[in-house]
């Protein structure tokens, strides 16, 4: 099976979005990936919810919303509301992920837990038969253009043993630093998804490069 590829529009451009967003719809990406960034659990701000609703007017693909903000539980039917698929909440920013979840999936988003690099998977024991995914942090979360932390491919690994074990249905994704050559590696380790921001909004001919990610490893 072919990754699902995941761009991440905050390496877009913020000044003619509309335009990256047709270039997604056009291209063989399965989900727009957005990074919503509180200043606080991480050292960025991003944006927020009008960007999310005007973003959903365009897509025709799902919204897969990755939310670096304490409390999410906060905020879940507003991103509902603004047009999020699915909710992924970091496993650092949350005290009861349990309820958390399935605010998640009452709202009916699927619902995904974030790691960041230095968060074990082996803490997800008791919660991931309740998830859909789970987004592996191959950068320390806050900031595009990072360089890839090779940790994360341990991680995947271990990831795709817990969930094949299992017979869970749990998506691995991975975020940060993701190019042509980390993906061949997480494509490997078992990665079922791949978020990519600049390597895609940077390249000259960023249609042909998320083919290219679409491309990597075993055909359909
Ligand atoms: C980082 C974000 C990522 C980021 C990825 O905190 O979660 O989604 O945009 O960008 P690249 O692919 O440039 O590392
Ligand atoms: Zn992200």
């Amino acid at each position: 099976m072919n990754a699902l590829i995941a761009p991440s529009m905050l390496s877009a451009d913020f000044c003619h979005l509309a335009d990256d967003i047709e270039m997604v719809n056009r291209s063989q990406a399965d989900w727009f990936h957005l990074d919503i960034m509180d200043g606080m659990f991480v050292p960025n701000i991003s944006y927020g919810l009008p960007v999310v609703k005007a973003i959903r007017g365009l897509a025709e693909k799902p919204l897969d919303v990755h939310l670096m903000i304490n409390d999410p539980g906060r905020y879940v039917s507003e991103f509902k509301q603004a047009g999020a698929d699915i909710l992924t909440v970091h496993y650092e920013a949350v005290t009861h992920l349990h309820r958390v979840v399935w605010q998640i999936k009452n709202e009916d988003m699927l619902a995904g837990v974030a790691l960041n690099p230095h968060t074990p998977v082996a803490l997800l024991d008791d919660i991931i038969q309740d998830l859909d995914l789970v987004l592996i942090m191959s950068v320390n979360p806050g900031f595009g253009g990072q360089k890839f932390i090779k940790n994360a491919l341990k991680k995947v690994s271990e990831l795709r043993d817990i969930i094949e074990k299992r017979n869970l249905n749990t998506l691995i994704e991975v975020d940060g630093g993701v190019d042509g050559n980390t993906a061949v590696d997480l494509v490997e380790a078992g990665a079922d998804v791949l978020v990519s921001g600049n390597y895609i909004f940077k390249a000259t001919n960023p249609e042909k490069t998320i083919e290219c990610l679409k491309h990597i490893g075993k055909e359909d």
